[in-house]
Formats: C-alpha cells, structure tokens, sequence
C-alpha cells in the first residue's frame, strides 16, 4: 500500500495543471476582452466622427440655403422698398429746392441704408460669384484684403477665364474666405498668395501665407478647419494643409472637375 505522501504528488501535479490552466485561459480570456474592448471604441469613435461629418455638411448645406434666401429676400424686399422711399425722398427734396434740412438729411440715411444692406447682401452671397464666377470673385476679395490689411496679396490664375459648377465655385469661394480670416485672425503673415490652376480634371487652389504657422495637431481646432474639410468633402474633393511653426502654412485644395 503507498504511502498518503506519494498520493499527494498526483493531486497536487493535477492540481498545479488545473491552476496554469485557469491561469492561462484567464489570461487569454483578458487579452481577447482587451482587444475587443479596443475595437469597440476605434469603432465608436469611427462612428462618432462619421455622425459629426454627417452632422457638419447638413449644416453646412444649411447654411448656404438660408444664405442665399436671405440675399434674395433682402434684395428683393427690403432693397426694393427702400429704393421707393430713396426715390420718393429725393423727388420732395428736390421740390423743396434742398432748403429742408431735415429731409436733406433723412435722404443721405436712406442712402446710407441702402449701401448697408448691399454690403450685407454682397457679404452673404457676392453677386460677383453667381455673376462673373470664382476667378473674379477672388480677384475682388484679394483686393479687399490688399485695401483693408496690410498683408500684400497676390494671386496667379493658371487657367483661362471660365466658369465652374456652382457648388465648386461657392465651395472654393468660401475656402478663401476662412484661409483669409485664419491668415489675418492668427498667421501675422506680411503676404499671401493664392494660385488657382487646373490638372486634368482637377481644379486646384493653393493658399500660401508667410506668418508664423502652427502645429496642426497642437492647435484647438475651431469650427473653420473642420468646416474646410467637410466642404472639400462634400464635393469630393482632397485637401492638405501643410504648416510648422515660423514657417508659415500652405492649404492646397484638389477639387474633380466634371468630364465632359
Ligand atoms: N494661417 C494660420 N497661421 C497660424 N495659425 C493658424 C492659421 N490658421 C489656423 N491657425 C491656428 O489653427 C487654429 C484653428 O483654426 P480654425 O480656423 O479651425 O479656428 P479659429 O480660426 O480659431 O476659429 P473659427 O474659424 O471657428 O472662427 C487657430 O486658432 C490658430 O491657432
Ligand atoms: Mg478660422
């Protein structure tokens, strides 16, 4: 008969196994549950920055529907009304031969009014976009910023004077615009230039400035930079911003061109 000690050898050998095994599938267990885990958020996180997409081209397609209504409205209603009263103004102004100050004085406000509401008007929707077409318009807002900043803008057109369809026009139109708030809002830039240019079927905008650049991964990204990429998104297009601190930022926009 075996001594009780030699029984114990099999119990505690069955018994160690028993232990590395539990070991060994709670380990795994762990690391499946881990990985899992990991996957479960990368796929959330997917899905929220898709939500956030979606959610920014609705507004963005929003926003320039209710734009271009409130243009219209201005323009047609509340600009034809007070071109009336401007006419009717000037007209008893003119009976009165000028001598009533009041009326002289009530007629320069209308005036004053009406150029109001055009620069709204032209600041919502400029009708040098829908009229002439991109090229112009930019011409018309570097002209802006050359007069009313001190940053010298020049801008290089590689490309015959034609039009675009309208959603790439208003969609590079309003690219330049942010480029030129972030450029005069942050960069200190002394200059910048703009080249449109066309490659195949892609029309291609690039936006260099000379400021102090920035790190894009550093920066609290606002709305405007996250907008940009929904635009360019939403037509199909690509966008690249290139920057690093001292050396200033350059935006490069590729947008496909419709194969006629
Ligand atoms: N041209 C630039 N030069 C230097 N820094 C810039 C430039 N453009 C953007 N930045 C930096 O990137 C940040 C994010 O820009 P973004 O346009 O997203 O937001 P914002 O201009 O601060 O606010 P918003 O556009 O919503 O009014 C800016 O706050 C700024 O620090
Ligand atoms: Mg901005």
């Amino acid at each position: 008969m075996p001594a009780p000690e030699n029984n114990i050898i099999p119990v505690l050998i069955i018994g160690t196994l028993v232990v590395v095994v539990l070991i060994t599938g709670l380990f795994f267990f762990v690391i499946v549950y881990q990985r899992k885990m990991i996957k479960n958020q990368v796929d959330l996180r997917r899905l929220e920055d898709e939500r956030q997409q979606e959610l920014l081209k609705a507004v963005i397609e929003t926003q320039e529907s209710e734009r271009k209504r409130l243009a219209e409205d201005l323009h047609d209603s509340v600009g034809q009304v007070l071109s009336a009263i401007k006419l009717k103004l000037h007209k008893l102004d003119k009976q009165n031969e000028g001598k009533n100050e009041m009326l002289a004085d009530t007629c320069k406000l209308t005036d004053e009014c009406i150029q109001e509401i055009r620069n709204i008007i032209h600041n919502v929707l400029p009708p040098v976009l829908t009229d002439f077409g991109l090229i112009d318009a930019l011409d018309a807002l570097c002209s802006k910023i050359n007069s009313s900043t001190p940053i010298q803008v020049s801008f290089s057109k590689k490309l015959s004077n034609e039009r675009f369809p309208s959603a790439v026009e208003l969609t590079l139109y309003r690219i330049a615009q942010e480029l030129f708030g972030n450029a005069v809002k942050h960069s200190e830039a002394s200059a910048i230039h703009i080249e449109l240019s066309k490659q195949g079927y892609a029309l291609i905008m690039s936006f260099r400035d000379n400021g102090v650049g920035f790190k894009l991964d550093e920066v609290k990204r606002g709305f405007g930079i996250k907008n940009l990429h929904s635009r360019v998104q939403l037509i199909n297009g690509k966008i690249d911003i290139y920057s690093k601190p001292l050396s200033g930022t350059i935006t490069t926009i590729e947008i496909p061109l419709p194969r006629t």
